[in-house]
């Protein structure tokens, strides 16, 4: 069934512009200063202070109103948005739960979510606003090609969660575990960094196997009822995958990660 689209939708879009990125392309290597930009303007203050700080200056720790990095008091941002903040990518994020659960549970990394409808993100936008994090970004956009988005080593995981099928044979490079796609995918992906791929379609689970084992992954988790395991992935749902559980459907899971010597 076709979705109507949501009334006055441009505007509470915009509601919401703190969180969205509007051209992800012009992020490319750049993502975790743009997290770092986007948490300085909500604060309000001056900029990261670490590099003026005079030695043996105490009053370093940052009051985060935002809520990110609670648990991180006594961390200056600058330290918080340096490279080794890990950062996550989830494509097709759809209603944002997934997203905003773990940026909720893990507060010392950065995600992002990117979903090709924009009536889908409002939703999502309303969620993450609603948690009040600042450690998680949105771009409406329609990912044709990772590789524009995202630099080399950029990402610490990729979540494709429920993502299309596709079945259609002619339609095989639109699956977002097309061989094609996990070229993409390996090099914008750190050294050990990792893949993770729920859905409920036993063909597509299938046919993600085969593509992923033939790619530079290495396959490290794999379940075909991921509901009935103690996989860490089971805890952190989606709106499909909570909808599938209460339907009785399988829940199959692909956790993988790119072998060191095949990243660039
Ligand atoms: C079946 S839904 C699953 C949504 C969510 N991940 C979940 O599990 O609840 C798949 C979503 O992926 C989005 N999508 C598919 N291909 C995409 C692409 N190449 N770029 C961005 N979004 C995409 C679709 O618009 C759709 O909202």
């Amino acid at each position: 069934m076709r979705q109507r689209k949501p009334k006055n939708l441009q505007e509470r879009l915009n509601i919401y512009r703190h969180l969205l990125v509007e051209e992800p392309e012009s992020q490319k290597g750049e993502w975790r200063g743009l997290f770092r930009e986007r948490f300085e303007a909500r604060r309000g203050e001056t900029p990261c202070r670490a590099a003026e700080a005079a030695p043996g200056e105490t009053d370093m720790a940052p009051d985060f109103e935002t809520g990110v990095c609670a648990d991180r008091r006594g961390v200056d941002t600058c330290a918080f948005f340096e490279q080794d903040t890990k950062l996550f990518l989830e494509l097709g994020t759809g209603k944002g739960r997934f997203i905003t659960s773990k940026a909720e549970a893990d507060r010392g990394s950065l995600f992002i979510g990117v979903e090709g409808r924009e009536s889908v993100i409002l939703r999502a936008l309303e969620k993450a606003e609603g948690a009040q994090l600042a450690n998680v970004l949105f771009s409406r956009y329609y990912v044709k090609n990772a590789l524009n988005m995202f630099a080399a080593g950029e990402l610490d995981g990729i979540y494709l969660n429920f993502s299309d099928p596709w079945p259609k044979d002619r339609h095989e490079a639109r699956r977002l575990t097309f061989g094609g796609r996990l070229t993409e995918y390996e090099k914008i992906l750190k050294p050990g960094g990792f893949l993770e791929f729920k859905t409920d379609n036993r063909d597509f689970f299938d046919y993600s196997y085969r593509e992923i084992d033939a790619a530079n992954f290495t396959v490290v988790e794999v379940s075909t009822c991921l509901q009935d395991s103690q996989l860490a992935a089971r805890f952190t749902l989606t709106e499909y995958e909570e909808r599938f559980i209460r339907w009785r459907r399988d829940i199959y899971f692909i956790r993988a990660i790119i072998e060191p010597q095949f990243c660039v």
